[in-house]
C-alpha cells in the first residue's frame, strides 16, 4: 500500500527519494509525486503510473534541494491520477502532506473547512488534512509544530505521514497512528520512510515510531513526543536486520522467484537453534516468559489475513492433532468486529508477513482489550504486530518484496508444527516421534532442492495449461490450506480465476465446472486421505478434467488417472504440506510469466495492506 519516504540533509534529496520510491514499489501503488524545499519554498512533482514517470517528470524541472518528502499512492478516495497523488497542499501553497491511511471524519472536516471557504481540489481525504493544518495555522496564527499536533488531535481514522512548511523551511513533521513509519538516523541526515527498505542503503540504525508519537525533524536534530504530550521520549536506536543485497534481485528476473528459491533456506533459517533435535521438541524463546499461560490455555484463537490466514488453518490443523487444543481460525477483518468468547484463558494468535496488516493489529488491539494473551508469528522485525502483542515467534525469512507471498508461507507454516510439537510433546506426542519430526524439520532444506528442481517441468505443465480461464485446487487435511494458498497464488499473479477446496466438497457443487478445459491440481500424498483423494481424481477424470497431480510418491494408478505427475519426495509424511506448497507456487509464477503479467507487481494488490 501507499509508500512513504522523506529526506532531510546536506545532499540533493531528489535521487535519494526516487530511489527510497522504487525500494517501495513493491508495495503496491497507482501514482507517485515528490516534493522539494528549496530555499524558502517548495515545489512539487507528481504523477499517475509508475515511478519511472515520475522520474523523467523530475528531471525534466531540474528539481534540486536538500528537504523532501516522497510518495508512492495506492487509491482509496479518489481514482488514480496526477492531481489526486501527494503531496497535496493547502490553499495557501504553504503546506505539502504525504500521508498513508484513512482519515475516516475526512466529510465532516471538510464541510467545516468549506463553510470557512476553504476549496478543494481533489477528492482525497489527505487533502483535508492538509487543509485543516493550514487552517489552523493561519486562524490560530500558531507555530507548524502546534498547527500539525492540533490537526492531528482532530482526526479519526489512520495516519502515517510526513508534512514540510514553506515559513519553515529547516523543518519535517512526521507522525503515525496505525500506519508504520520509522526514522533512519544517518551522520547528519535523517530519512524517514514506511518500512526499513530505503534507508538500508545509506544507515541501519533506525528508530521505529509508536502509535500516536510526532517526529520534529530540524538543524538540531531530532526529537520524538506523544500527541498530545509535550514531553520528549528518548527512543532506543535499533539496527535494520537485512543487507541490501537481500531486498535486490540478483541475478533473478523477478523478486518472486528469488523468493520461492531462497525456501532452501529461508525453512531451515526459520527453525535454527530452535529445534531440540535429541529430545525430540523445540526451544522458543520468544514465548519462553509467557509460556505456562499458552500450555494451559482452554482454546487458541489464530488471526490473519490472506497467504497467512491459510497458514493459520494448517496451524488449526496440527494444534488440534499434536497437542489436542482446541484452535479457532478467524480472519482477523471477521474477529475484529465478531462476539467472540475469548477472555484472560483465550490465547490469540496473529500472522502477518508484514507484522502491518490493518486488519490483523486491530484484532490483536481487541484480543488485549479482552484480556486475552496475545501472540504474535511476524517476519517483519519491530513491526506494529510484533511490538503489539505479547509474545510472539519472528519467522526470520529475510525481507519479502514480491507481492505474492511465498517463502513466508511456508515459514510461517514451520513455526506452526515448532509450536505444535512443543506443546504436542506435553500432552501425549512420543519423544519418538517428535525426534523424527524434528530431523526430518531440520533436513528440509534438501527436499526443497529436490522440488525446485523439477521447475522446468512444471513449466511444461504450464505451458501446456496456459489457456485455461478457471483452475480448481483440491487437498483434504492440512492440504486442504495448501489447495487454498495454491489458488490464492495463481488469482494473484497471473489474474486466471482459481478455486481451493476440501477435495471431497467437489460434489457438493465445484463438479459442475469440470469439463476438458479445466485444470484439477489434486494434493494426494499417501497418508489417511490417499484412497479417498484417488476417488476424487478419478470422479474428474471421468469428466475429462485435466489432472495434475502432486504426490509424495507417483504410483502407476496416479500415473493412468493424471495428465501430470509432480513428485514432492518427503522423509517425513508431516511435511508434505510444507514441500507441496512450493510446485504451487512456482506452478503460478510460470503461467503468469506465461501470459505476461507483471509478477512481482500484480495490478490492483498492495504488498501489506494497512487500511481496512
Ligand atoms: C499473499 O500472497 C497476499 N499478497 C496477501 O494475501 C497477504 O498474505 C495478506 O495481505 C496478509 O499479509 P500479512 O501476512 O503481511 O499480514
Amino acid at each position: 500500500m501507499c509508500g512513504i519516504v522523506g529526506y532531510f540533509g546536506n545532499n540533493d534529496a531528489v535521487p535519494l527519494l526516487i530511489k527510497g520510491l522504487k525500494r517501495l514499489e513493491y508495495r503496491g501503488y497507482d501514482s507517485a509525486g515528490l516534493a522539494i524545499m528549496s530555499g524558502d519554498s517548495f515545489m512539487v512533482n507528481k504523477k499517475a503510473g509508475k515511478v519511472a514517470e515520475l522520474e523523467s517528470l523530475v528531471s525534466e524541472s531540474g528539481l534540486t534541494g536538500s528537504v523532501g518528502i516522497g510518495h508512492t499512492r495506492w487509491a482509496t478516495h479518489g481514482e488514480p491520477s496526477d492531481l489526486n497523488a501527494h503531496p497535496h497542499t493547502d490553499y495557501t501553497g504553504k503546506f505539502a502532506l504525504i500521508h498513508n491511511g484513512i482519515i475516516e471524519n475526512y466529510a465532516a472536516l471538510k464541510k467545516l473547512l468549506e463553510k470557512k471557504g476553504v476549496e478543494f481540489r481533489t477528492q482525497t481525504d489527505t487533502e483535508v488534512l492538509v487543509q485543516l493544518i493550514s487552517t489552523i495555522y493561519h486562524e490560530e496564527d500558531t507555530t507548524f509544530q502546534s498547527a500539525v499536533t492540533s490537526a492531528l488531535e482532530k482526526i479519526v481514522g489512520t495516519y502515517g505521514i510526513i508534512v514540510m512548511c514553506s515559513d519553515v523551511p529547516n523543518q519535517l513533521i512526521a507522525a503515525r497512528l496505525g500506519s508504520p513509519l520509522v526514522l533512519g538516523v544517518g551522520e547528519g541526515e535523517y530519512f524517514i520512510a514506511s518500512d526499513a527498505s530505503p534507508l538500508v542503503e545509506y544507515t541501519r540504525n533506525v528508530i521505529y515510531l509508536g502509535e500516536s508519537e510526532c517526529l520534529f525533524i530540524g538543524d538540531d536534530g531530532y526529537e520524538i513526543k506523544k500527541l498530545g504530550n509535550s514531553e520528549s521520549i528518548n527512543k532506543k536506536v535499533s539496527r535494520i536486520d537485512f543487507t541490501l543485497e537481500e531486498i535486490e534481485k540478483g541475478n533473478y528476473p523477478h523478486f518472486m522467484l528469488k523468493e520461492i528459491y531462497e525456501q532452501e533456506h529461508t525453512i531451515v533459517d526459520t527453525m535454527r537453534g530452535r529445534l531440540l533435535l535429541d529430545e525430540g521438541t523445540v526451544h522458543l524463546g520468544g514465548i519462553q516468559d509467557h509460556l505456562l499461560r499458552i500450555e494451559r490455555a482452554r482454546h487458541f484463537y489464530i488471526t490473519a489475513c490472506g497467504t497467512s490466514w491459510h497458514a493459520a488453518l494448517i496451524g488449526k490443523y496440527i494444534l488440534e492433532e499434536f497437542a489436542g487444543i482446541p484452535v479457532h481460525v478467524e480472519y482477523a477483518s471477521e474477529f475484529r468486529y465478531r462476539e467472540l468468547i475469548i477472555d484472560s484463558q483465550s490465547v490469540v494468535i496473529a500472522i502477518s508477513q508484514s507484522g502491518e496488516t490493518a486488519d490483523t493489529l486491530a484484532a490483536i488491539q481487541k484480543a488485549k482489550e479482552k484480556g486475552c494473551l496475545t501472540f504474535g508469528i511476524c517476519n517483519v522485525v519491530g513491526s506494529s504486530i510484533s511490538r503489539e502483542t505479547d509474545c510472539g515467534i519472528y519467522t526470520h525469512a529475510g525481507p519479502e518484496i514480491g507481492v505474492a507471498s511465498t517463502k513466508a508461507f511456508t515459514a510461517q507454516v514451520s513455526v506452526l508444527y515448532m509450536l505444535a510439537l512443543h506443546l504436542g510433546r506435553k500432552n501425549g506426542f512420543s519423544k519418538k516421534d517428535g525426534i523424527a519430526l524434528t530431523h526430518a524439520l531440520h533436513n528440509l532444506g534438501d527436499r526443497v532442492i529436490d522440488v525446485l528442481n523439477q521447475s522446468d517441468h512444471i513449466l511444461t505443465i504450464a505451458k501446456e495449461t496456459m489457456d485455461a480461464n478457471n483452475y480448481l485446487y483440491l487437498g483434504r487435511g492440512t492440504n486442504f490450506p495448501v489447495a487454498l494458498e495454491g489458488a490464492l497464488k495463481l488469482k494473484e499473479i497471473s489474474y486466471i480465476h482459481a478455486e481451493g477446496y476440501p477435495a471431497a466438497e467437489m460434489k457438493h457443487g465445484p463438479i459442475a465446472l469440470i469439463d476438458e478445459k479445466l485444470p484439477v491440481v489434486f494434493l494426494a500424498p499417501h497418508d489417511q486421505t490417499y484412497e479417498k483423494v484417488l476417488s476424487n481424481i478419478q470422479e474428474v477424470k471421468a469428466r475429462k478434467g485435466k489432472v495434475i497431480t502432486v504426490t509424495d510418491k507417483i504410483t502407476p494408478e496416479l500415473e493412468s488417472l493424471s495428465d501430470h505427475l509432480i513428485e514432492v519426495p518427503v522423509s517425513h509424511p508431516r511435511t508434505f504440506p510444507i514441500l507441496a506448497t512450493i510446485p504451487l507456487q512456482l506452478l503460478a509464477y510460470h503461467l503468469a510469466v506465461l501470459r505476461g503479467c507483471d509478477v512481482d507487481m500484480p495490478r490492483n494488490l498492495a504488498k501489506s495492506v494497512t487500511v481496512e
